[in-house]
């Protein structure tokens, strides 16, 4: 069964959704904890983790701040010594690589994921944009994997320039004309640069996007997690794919359809996911033609 988490630190939201019965966890990141700190009310952030921990049965990822292999393994340590006791459901989030500047080293996160997952603290492989990244954080011990699909919808609609540029909705779907260009380079490319005779696909710049971080033909964040399932299910791999950075209830349904472990949603988007205006059209239709006779046989 697909699992669903829910991307958020604000706990009304955590408790509704529980409420529902379609909660199986919760992500948190730095960015999302800033946010729900303004609205604290007085409780200690310490105190307002530890009810989040027992708002929900499932796993909660809670995110290390440092970026060296020290640090991140001490913080990790920290936040499960603390936290982990009360509910038994504590993940650590640790990104997949700690890099910012040049010189930095690329395998801090890497290596703490390692050392942590021997230790028997489950890793939460965060901020992963490739496949590749994907496939060591797993061979490392992670036991999920977080591939970000919305921001690589960003960063190839930002740098192909369509769709009016930089300026669109964070809601808006990932254009069709985007994910059809890419998919046409990716068959050129299967096919050893074979000329289909669709010369358009073959522009340097869609070629240079698509290529971006030495990756290899990636092009929608949603072809990224079917990429990442395909490598986990050719070895057998146990760690879970988490789709994060989710945008739309569109990316939802086609992470179900790959069959993808967990979907982690804003709760916005879970909104999204049940409203449909043939639902409502239907609804009012239906209360509309209620007889008084139906409504007598419904009384107790
Ligand atoms: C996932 O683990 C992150 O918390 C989250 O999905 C990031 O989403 P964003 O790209 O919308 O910030």
């Amino acid at each position: 069964m697909m699992k669903i988490f829910v991307d958020t630190a604000m706990i009304d939201e955590i408790k509704e959704a529980e409420s529902w019965g379609i909660l199986d966890g919760v992500t948190t990141n730095p960015s999302l904890i800033k946010k729900a700190v303004d609205r604290l009310d007085g409780v200690s952030l310490e105190d307002y983790i530890r009810k989040i921990l027992c708002t929900t049965h499932g796993p909660v990822s809670l995110e290390v701040a440092g970026s060296t292999y020290g640090d991140m393994v001490s913080e990790a340590k920290e936040l499960y010594r603390k936290f982990n006791p009360i509910n038994d459901n504590v993940v650590i989030k640790i990104p997949v690589n700690t890099h910012m500047e040049d010189g930095d080293d690329n395998f801090e996160g890497i290596k703490a994921i390692k050392t942590l997952s021997e230790t028997g603290i489950p890793v939460n492989c965060t901020l992963v944009m490739t496949p590749n990244q994907a496939l060591i954080a797993a061979k490392a011990g992670a036991a999920y994997v977080s591939p970000f699909l919305g921001r690589i919808d960003d960063h190839l609609r930002t740098n192909l320039g369509l769709v009016g540029g930089k300026d669109y909705p964070k809601d808006a779907h990932y254009p069709d004309e985007i994910a059809e260009r890419g998919r046409e380079y990716k068959l050129i490319e299967l096919l050893d640069g074979k000329d289909l005779g669709r010369i358009m696909y073959r522009d340097e710049d869609v070629m240079k996007v698509f290529d971006w971080g030495n990756d290899d033909g990636i092009f929608s964040g949603v072809d990224l997690v079917w990429s990442i399932k395909e490598i986990y299910d050719n070895y057998g791999f146990e760690t879970e794919i988490i789709a994060a950075s989710i945008r739309t209830a569109r990316q939802v349904r086609l992470c179900a359809e790959m069959g993808v472990h967990i979907a982690t949603i804003p709760f916005s988007v879970i909104e999204d996911m049940m409203t449909h205006h043939k639902t409502s059209q239907g609804m009012k239709a239906f209360c509309k033609d209620v007889v008084p006779e139906y409504m007598n046989i419904l009384k107790p």
